[in-house]
């Protein structure tokens, strides 16, 4: 699997660590930045890492901001990406079962690095349940295009 990282300044220390420990793990990662403390803007970062999902170069995402709201926002605004914001695995691990999301946001001034590791295991290895989860998905996007007429 694939995965694509990117953080703005207040998540670059937790983005520095996850990277690590996902290649330690063996998967293969894209590091889209930021790599400093020096201040950026969040969409920024958000939008060099979503790309990479929806031109297929990475199968999941992972965005860092300081509180994951900003990248919360940016991402979901995009069709195909399916971002949820999680301060604890539970939300991970259902976040995969019922909603299939493609990308994990968290909050570098929320959480410490060990639990974020334990949100970002429960994100990668829980499978998506499909069935009636899957009916819903596809109404999201339904009622999008119907709602901007595509
Ligand atoms: C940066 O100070 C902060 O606003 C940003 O990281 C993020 O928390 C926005 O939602």
């Amino acid at each position: 699997m694939k995965i694509v990282i990117g953080c703005d300044h207040a998540g670059f220390f937790l983005k520095e660590k996850i990277r690590d420990f996902l290649q330690s793990e063996g998967y293969e990662v894209i590091d889209v930045g930021t790599n400093s403390l020096v201040s950026v803007d969040y969409p920024e970062f958000g939008f060099k890492a979503i790309e990479r999902i929806l031109n297929k170069e990475a199968d999941r995402g992972i965005l860092i901001c300081g509180t994951g709201i900003g990248m919360s926002i940016f991402a979901n605004r995009f069709p195909g990406i399916r971002a949820a914001l999680c301060h604890e695995p539970f939300s991970a691990q259902m976040a995969r079962r019922h909603n299939d999301a493609n990308v994990l946001v968290l909050g570098g001034r929320m959480i410490g690095d060990g639990l974020a590791i334990e949100i970002v295991k429960a994100f990668l290895t829980t499978e998506f349940e499909g069935g009636r989860h899957e009916r819903r998905i596809k109404l999201i996007d339904d009622l999008f295009n119907k709602f901007f007429n595509r």
